[in-house]
């Protein structure tokens, strides 16, 4: 279709021109990535065919034609800074401090699990400023994809789109599963007990040895199914709708998180707090002792992970360029709070050694309840209600992102164009939100929690370095794309903040299980078969780079050129 088209003349001229002046290393590299003529994408005549294909995998896909796409969407651009921040609280408050704070607290941390919030909150923060300022200066939903699209090629944004499919829709499995944990423990309080037949997963997963075998007795986790399929349902209708949605499930959270710590603060025992750091008996580093803070700190990083799914929202945001960075770093100052405060009493009200149960905070009620004989029927419920609140807005926006990166991808051609096809109504990406919540709802019934919450930590990470890794590239090769957020410490002192974030992220990839690790290989090699057979061959900015140039910049809204000012191309080209 395209082939053979003449080069944006300007464009070679100048670039012809410096060539020809000669350049240092950093120009050479800013003008790749300043490189916007869709020509330069199709085959040259003097390349060979290995030479073509290795520049295919690390096509960029630049700046200027992210900003034209949002400009072009057909997705309801309606979410403001505060729907954001709720978007961010959201995804992050639920599994992680409902049940994951005791289990670390009893097994690796004992009250200092308060030190390892802290410990964990110290990594997102790092994250939380590379992804400020890229969403700030690409607001375009494809999250982690497309800023290494921008920054580190095709082929590594196919294996980051990839790799978010473990943080968001594996994420949404896993909190599937934590929600009837707690659906049942919620009837348990009236004495009703339901059969573990219809609401546990079918199977069991070990990890020393690693097996997976099929559990007796247990058929299919309906709850979990049931609750992701009725919010794939309300995704399907709208952006106001799930913004809606959330935004009152995020204040009931809040509320009973809130109500949780104020009624406990009263009761909370000192002795408890002795000792603050238990000693390591065992040899083995993971438990208690100082390096068990870290220990616990790598478990309970789950409990931030969310924050950057309000980056997944941008097509639909308002004002991207301020209300993305503010939403990011606003949840998850709020939910910091809230954490320290939250495991302060927890750890204070019951003995940690008593929290590694499934549902620790009703443990920790209980142990004052046996304390002080009073009963605390009520906090309990309100508790209760406030955690499945609290795990069913995670699948939520985790499914709410999972579908807008694949939105993204389709967008691209990575993906299939169907992912990419928008309803007329409701202006949803249906048939991805259908898609992704039918898979997920099927992880959720069939696969044991364990096994999928530790693949979205891993893929977490993974997607947290890589941007750490594009923040810096963009810093250096594109210094004239503006920026409403910035890493602190000027034009070179900034390095230090995304480089501490991408050690933590080696360091807490490092400590994570080995079949764990195994796995995420696993994962990426399946992507990598799927890209080499579909991916490379479909990706529009190869196909036809000068019609999907047009494309966009056919539809792009001018009235938000102010914002995002779109480049004028020649398309003067043939494009019989
Ligand atoms: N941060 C989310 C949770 O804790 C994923 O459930």
């Amino acid at each position: 279709m395209a082939e053979n088209k003449s080069f944006d003349a300007n464009y070679v001229e100048e670039a012809g021109g410096k060539r020809s002046g000669g350049m240092g290393f950093l120009e050479q590299f800013q003008l790749r990535y300043a490189k916007v003529d869709p020509a330069s994408y199709l085959r040259r005549p003097d390349e060979t065919g290995v030479q073509y294909w290795g520049r295919r995998l690390g096509t960029l896909k630049p700046v200027e034609l992210l900003h034209a796409e949002y400009g072009n969407t057909e997705l309801r651009q309606y979410l403001n800074w505060w729907q954001l921040v709720f978007i961010g609280i959201g995804a992050i408050i639920g599994t992680g401090i409902f049940v994951l704070s005791g289990q670390a607290a009893a097994q690796n941390a004992g009250p200092a699990v308060t030190v390892s919030f802290i410990v964990a909150a110290f990594a997102s923060c790092f994250a939380a400023m590379s992804y400020s300022e890229l969403a700030s200066m690409i607001p375009v939903s494809g999250s982690a994809y497309t800023y290494a699209y921008a920054t580190m090629g095709e082929f590594v944004a196919w294996i980051l789109g990839w790799d978010l499919i473990l943080e968001y829709m594996v994420g949404a499995a896993t909190v599937g599963v934590g929600w009837s944990g707690y659906f049942k423990k919620f009837f348990g309080l009236f004495g009703i007990v339901f059969a573990d037949s219809w609401t546990e997963p079918t199977v069991i997963w070990d990890e020393n040895p690693a097996r997976i075998y099929y559990e007796e007795g247990h058929a299919f986790n309906v709850p979990g199914f049931v609750v992701i399929m009725l919010i794939t349902i309300v995704l399907c209708v709208g952006i106001r709708q799930s913004s809606w949605v959330n935004s009152v499930i995020v204040i009931i959270k809040l509320i009973v998180v809130v109500l949780f710590i104020f009624a406990m603060c009263g009761f909370v025992d000192r002795s408890n707090y002795d000792p603050y750091v238990p000693p390591n008996t065992s040899g083995d580093w993971h438990y208690f002792g100082a390096p068990g803070i870290f220990a616990a700190a790598s478990t309970v990083f789950f409990a931030y992970i969310g924050f950057d799914s309000v980056t997944t929202a941008a097509m639909e945001a308002k004002n991207p360029k301020r209300d993305l960075p503010i939403g990011i770093i606003g949840s998850l100052v709020v939910t910091t709070v809230l954490y320290i405060a939250f495991c302060t009493v927890m750890t204070g009200a019951a003995p940690y050694t008593e929290l590694n149960t499934a549902t620790p905070v009703i443990t920790a009620i209980e142990a004052v309840e046996a304390r002080t004989g009073r009963s605390w029927l009520w906090l309990k419920i309100i508790t209760i209600i406030g955690a499945l609140a609290g795990l069913s807005s995670v699948i939520l926006i985790m499914l709410l992102g999972q579908t807008r990166v694949f939105y993204s991808m389709a967008k691209d051609g990575l993906f299939p164009q169907v992912f990419a096809k928008v309803h007329p109504r409701f202006k949803t990406p249906y048939i991805a939100t259908i898609t992704v919540g039918s898979i997920t709802a099927l992880l959720s019934a069939v696969l044991p929690v364990d096994l999928l919450g530790n693949m979205t930590s891993v893929g977490t990470l993974l997607a947290f370095f890589i941007v750490h890794a594009g923040v810096i590239v963009l810093r250096f090769t594109r210094p004239d794309v503006e920026r409403w957020f910035k890493i602190p410490g000027g034009k070179y002192f900034f390095i230090v903040f995304p480089i501490l974030g991408m050690v933590i992220c080696v360091l807490l990839i490092a400590v994570a299980e080995v079949t764990t690790i195994w796995r995420l290989f696993v994962w990426m090699g399946v992507g990598w078969v799927i890209y080499f057979a579909y991916g490379v061959r479909h990706a529009k900015l190869h196909r036809d780079p000068i019609g999907r140039f047009a494309e966009v910049h056919a539809h792009a809204d001018t009235s938000k050129e102010e914002v995002y000012p779109v480049q004028d191309y020649d398309y003067q080209h043939d494009r019989s």
